[in-house]
């Protein structure tokens, strides 16, 4: 019986690539290309602090990868142009039927919880942002471990924050590192994949769901109990 829902932030309510539009300020037509290389070194850098038990704020890891990404298509960028990166960074749009899909969900009697790599401050605040914030019981950030997904004992701390065993969670994600984390923990698994062209690593593991969009989640979940 699926107790709790638990969506990942960045990427699968929250549209990463939505900063586009703010980059090309900064980096002109490349800012496509470069939009990617940022969310792509944004990641890595949580894969190597948590290797190297190195944690610091996601923001870091997001700050630190603009700059890395800026710089390899020629643009170094100041100061001002970093924080002005940041702070669009930091109220981006969340994807078109996030809204409605989430207060259906809620409305049918789910226990809905975001679950990120980012702080519960920031997560906070995009949330507000996006006008979904009431939907969710609670929001559980990694930071709390001081570690990053798909490390074990953040699974392990948003089932105990959620005082439910992990095969009555079920994670929402649309990032496959994401997926594998959880169900390598034992928490059951929504892939979320906005993009058919997008490949789920060919690890032999698959989630127990695969959706386009959020608006068939709660048939479904219905269907995984
Ligand atoms: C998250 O929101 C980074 O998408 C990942 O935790």
């Amino acid at each position: 019986m699926i107790d709790v829902v638990a969506f990942d932030i960045y990427g699968t309510l929250i549209d990463t690539q939505a900063i586009q539009g703010k980059l090309a300020t900064l980096v002109g037509e490349q800012a496509p290309a470069v939009t990617r290389l940022w969310r792509q070194k944004q990641l890595e850098y949580s894969f190597r602090r948590g290797l190297m038990r190195d944690y610091r704020d996601f923001s870091v890891c997001t700050r630190d990868a603009l700059v890395y990404a800026c710089r390899e298509f020629g643009v170094t960028p100041d100061e001002p142009a970093i924080e002005r990166m940041m702070a669009a960074y930091a109220e981006l749009d969340a994807f078109a039927e996030v809204a409605d899909s989430l207060q259906r969900l809620a409305a049918g009697g789910r226990r809905l919880v975001a679950f990120s790599n980012g702080s519960r401050a920031a997560v906070e605040r995009l949330l507000e942002h996006a006008g979904i914030r009431e939907v969710f019981a609670a929001v559980v950030s990694v930071e709390a471990v001081g570690t990053f997904k798909p490390a074990p004992e953040v699974y392990a701390h948003l089932c105990q924050v959620c005082e439910s065993a992990a095969r009555d969670v079920c994670l929402v994600s649309g990032n496959p590192f994401d997926i594998l984390g959880a169900a390598h923990a034992g928490l059951r698994s929504a892939w979320l994949q906005r993009d058919p062209a997008t490949q789920f690593d060919p690890w032999g593991v698959e989630p127990d769901i695969r959706l386009a969009s959020l608006d068939e989640l709660q048939a479904r979940l219905d269907a995984l109990q």
